[in-house]
């Protein structure tokens, strides 16, 4: 693999999906690596990434010089192309000049392997205090700025080069392209991390792994589990059985979906339970939004144990499939532990002491490529396409005591903003958009000529890259007025529909 040395920005997750564009399989490590870890690992390449330390101020994260002779090509970015030059003995200066957001880079010279032929003035994105003053020995200047004398060079001999600016930001425009570079011509890897060579190995790995056994796997109607669902069907066919739980806070058509679409893309084995009646019922009376996703979440794993015993009676289920991505799987072992904003309740929540050994064949993968092996698996679009929806469903959007009645209007509310949606063609600009209803308020409406004493929906699209922080989507409003229009007068509990005009922060996406 690449190894892509996390320095503390929020950047190194990105240089990594960037490096899986070019088609290199890349993994993420701590700072805090050992070189001996990190070289077990057997790299074709390491990138330090940025992060907001200087390299002269105390305890700032370092990189063992071992890996400088260990012949692995290198590449830094930011504060890891700082990190780098000092390392090969170059020299980084507090030089007064900051940089932060577009920066104009030019070529110098030929611009060395990462810059030749580019244009000559590029803009990038910078952020930084400090700067590179004085290449190391034995290599070259390729690019500078006003606020970095040395904002590129490299040593193509030993395959080390470090930029000052950001390549894997969409704000760099040819960042890609010198990320490309780097991997294909400097460390003369070849590109052979593709769609269809995952589905490859990961198919191997499933069949291997359970041998003639059977898999359980749990479907929320999300993609990810239905991605792994699929995977795992082209590698054991119908020794896995689905499990689908509906337990009444889905959207309109989300069980067709499922029961329809996924079953016929794939012909696995689906058992659905109907467990709308047990969820409304242990929901009564509940208005605080951490205790209804507790009950959520307690409720599923009930409903699933169930089905998990039925299930027994056929044979011995052993293994359960998850659809757990890497992104979690980074941020669990980064152990840097983000307060508890909300307590997510998703497929993935479902208890060890299930006994079960897990499978999870996305355990290496981000989201666009779940999406892309997805697709190449046969899934229809409206599947891998789908927006995140939060395995709480409904019951999350319901602000106030979640009853059947008001579970029916917001559905109906929900599914004329999402038709709206589409038919405008957004679904791929926003990244996702709750429909909320706030069941405890009531205000004044006219229509017709009665009063009305009706309750507000709420339209919440979000543009986002992760979920993690989000902005308001600014909608056409033409799009704005016929969902108002159509929900105050297709939906009779409703009579005034707002906008949520608050980013992420300080606004979750959710409202509970
Ligand atoms: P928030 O509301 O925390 O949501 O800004 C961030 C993203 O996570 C989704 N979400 C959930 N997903 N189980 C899930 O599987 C949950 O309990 C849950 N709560 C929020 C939310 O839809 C958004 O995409």
């Amino acid at each position: 693999p690449v190894l892509v040395m996390d320095f503390g920005a929020q950047y190194a997750q990105l240089i990594a999906r960037r490096v899986r564009e070019a088609q290199v399989y890349s993994e993420v490590v701590p700072s805090t690596s050992t070189a001996d870890e990190l070289l077990a690992k057997n790299p074709a390449a390491i990138i330090l990434s940025g992060g907001p330390s200087s390299v002269y101020a105390d305890g700032a994260p370092g990189m063992d010089p071992k890996l400088v002779e260990a012949g692995v090509p290198i590449l830094g970015i930011c504060y890891g192309h700082q990190l780098l030059a000092k390392t090969l003995g170059g020299v980084v200066e507090p030089t007064g000049v900051r940089e932060f957001g577009r920066t104009d880079v030019r070529t110098i010279g030929e611009g060395g392997v990462l810059h030749a032929g580019l244009p000559a003035h590029q803009t990038a994105w910078m952020s930084h205090n400090d700067s590179v003053t004085e290449a190391p020995a034995g290599s070259v200047v390729t690019a500078s700025s006003d606020g970095a004398a040395v904002a590129g060079f490299e040593d193509v001999e030993r395959r080390f080069a470090g930029v000052q600016y950001h390549p894997e930001v969409a704000h760099s425009p040819h960042g890609q392209e010198v990320l490309r570079r780097f991997l294909h011509d400097i460390a003369g890897i070849r590109p052979q991390w593709t769609t269809s060579s995952i589905v490859d190995e990961q198919v191997w790995r499933i069949a291997e792994q359970i041998g003639d056994g059977r898999a359980i796997c749990g479907l929320s109607g999300g993609v990810d589990s239905a991605v792994a669902g699929a995977l795992v069907q082209r590698a054991i066919g119908d020794r896995l059985t689905c499990v689908f739980v509906d337990h009444g806070l889905l959207r309109v058509g989300e069980r067709t979906q499922v029961e329809r679409d996924f079953v016929t893309a794939t012909g696995v084995n689906l058992v659905t339970v109907d467990a709308r009646e047990r969820f409304l019922d242990a929901l009564g009376g509940v208005t605080d939004p951490e205790e209804k996703r507790k009950i959520i979440g307690r409720e599923f794993i009930r409903v699933f144990e169930q089905a998990e015993r039925d299930l027994k009676a056929q044979g011995d289920y052993k293994f359960l499939v998850q659809g757990t991505l890497y992104p979690d799987v980074v941020e669990s072992g980064g152990g840097e532990g983000t307060a508890n904003i909300k307590s997510h309740h998703n497929v993935g929540g479902l208890p060890d002491d299930l006994q079960f050994e897990l499978v999870e064949p996305l355990r290496l993968l981000f989201k666009d490529e779940v999406r892309r092996v997805g697709l190449e698996l046969g899934l229809p679009a409206t599947i891998v396409g789908r927006q995140p929806f939060p395995g709480p469903g409904l019951g999350i959007r319901i602000i106030g005591e979640v009853t059947a009645d008001r579970l029916e209007t917001l559905r109906a509310a929900d599914a004329i903003a999402r038709e709206e949606l589409t038919a405008a063609g957004l679904d791929q600009e926003i990244w996702q958009c709750p429909v909320v209803l706030l069941a405890d308020v009531r205000s004044v409406g006219v229509q017709g000529d009665g009063r009305t004493y009706g309750h507000p929906i709420v339209l919440r699209p979000v543009s986002s890259e992760d979920a993690m922080t989000a902005d308001w989507t600014r909608l056409p409003y033409e799009v704005l007025e016929r969902i108002s229009t159509r929900i105050t007068n297709e939906v009779p509990e409703v009579n005034r529909v707002v906008l949520d005009v608050t980013s992420k922060p300080p606004g979750t996406i959710e409202w509970e």
